[in-house]
């Protein structure tokens, strides 16, 4: 997908003047604001209906921008940022006080990434400074892989001189993998397109939160609950999964699984999608749980891909989404 300079300009004077621009990036669609103007990004907050105490990522154009936002940075950040971005990778440094501290929802440190998508790029280097966008839902809710998504659960809270830019459909699907970098050791907060093994690779340690708690601590925000649609979300492993489907509630069933996984349950499923790959499984996910409300069924059956690659990111989101099913005002 081509950056259209007509539509950049337009963007970027759009954020210069304080508004919201929607981006699209290869992870989800971003809800964006010009990150060291205070006001644009306490828009997002009220926009999305986020707690302002839950941090923003700030979206930058390259390893360069560490200094501008970050002090004391382990020596492994800068080689974790060379090797992944642009790219599916957020870091989590310690933030220059001077800046930054509204998109940080107050906290000492600060969520970066530099994303690979030709439009958001186009976006952040003409703006000259950094975009802070969470993914364009409303809180607690899917995230949009389509400017569709965005326009039908966005479009009524956005107002006059905000954008939505159209970048077609997102290349990997789930949001991006969050590192703690403020120890010796990075931490995976959230499991993305970059794995666990990838980041070791380039370290030669990765760590992982001890417990919920811990998670809590590192990553505000990220919750039990997540990624929720309307829909029951029941999970299984593929050896289960017939049983789960003989006795998921009463109404039409969804089903979300790999292309290879035959259902044999003595009763109707909707194949909402038939990936062949845990890729295109994250790529179609969250279309897939839009589609299971747009069809209004009464529960959605999630294989669970094996936790390799990507996969472990699927089997992340859907066991949020699953919790957050039960409780429709989390998040
Ligand atoms: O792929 C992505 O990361 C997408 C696209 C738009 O870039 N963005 C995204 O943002 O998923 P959001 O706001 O939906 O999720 C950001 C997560 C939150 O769970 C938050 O806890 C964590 O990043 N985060 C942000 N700043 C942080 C900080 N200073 N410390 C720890 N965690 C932080
Ligand atoms: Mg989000």
């Amino acid at each position: 997908m081509e950056a259209d300079p007509a539509g950049i300009s337009h963007a970027v004077a759009a954020l210069r003047d304080g508004h919201l621009v929607v981006l699209p990036t290869e992870t989800v669609y971003g809800l964006g604001a010009d990150a060291t103007n205070d006001s644009a990004v306490a828009r997002i907050f009220a926009v999305k209906g986020r707690p302002t105490d839950h941090p923003l990522i700030v979206h930058v154009a390259g390893v360069h921008d560490l200094d501008t936002w970050a002090v004391n940075v382990q020596s492994y950040v800068e080689k974790l940022a060379h090797r992944f971005w642009p790219g599916p990778l957020t870091l989590v440094v310690q933030r220059r006080t001077a800046i930054g501290s509204v998109a940080a929802g107050g906290a000492p440190t600060i969520a970066l990434r530099c994303p690979e998508h030709p439009v958001a790029r186009a976006v952040i280097d003409a703006l000259g400074c950094g975009v802070a966008a969470p993914s364009a839902n409303l809180f607690g809710r899917v995230s949009p892989t389509s400017a569709e998504h965005v326009l039908s659960e966005l479009g009524d809270a956005l107002s006059e001189g905000d954008l939505i830019l159209d970048g077609g459909e997102c290349a990997i699907g789930v949001e991006s993998t969050i590192v703690d970098c403020t120890g010796d050791i990075p931490v995976v907060v959230r499991p993305g397109g970059v794995t666990e093994a990838q980041i070791a690779e380039v370290v030669g340690s990765v760590a992982r939160p001890i417990n919920d708690l811990d998670l809590a601590v590192r990553a505000p925000g990220t919750l039990a609950a997540h990624y929720a649609p309307a829909a029951r979300v029941l999970l299984a492993e593929p050896l289960e999964a017939d049983a789960v489907i003989a006795a998921a509630p009463p109404g039409d069933v969804g089903l979300l699984c790999l292309v290879s996984f035959v259902p044999t349950a003595d009763r109707l499923v909707h194949r909402l999608v038939a990936p062949s790959t845990v890729e295109e499984y994250a790529q179609d996910l969250y279309a897939a749980l839009r589609r299971a409300d747009d069809l209004q069924l009464a529960a959605v059956v999630a294989v669970l891909p094996p936790a390799e690659g990507i996969g472990v990111a699927v089997r992340d989101r859907l066991s949020r989404a699953a919790v957050g099913t039960a409780s429709p005002n989390v998040g």
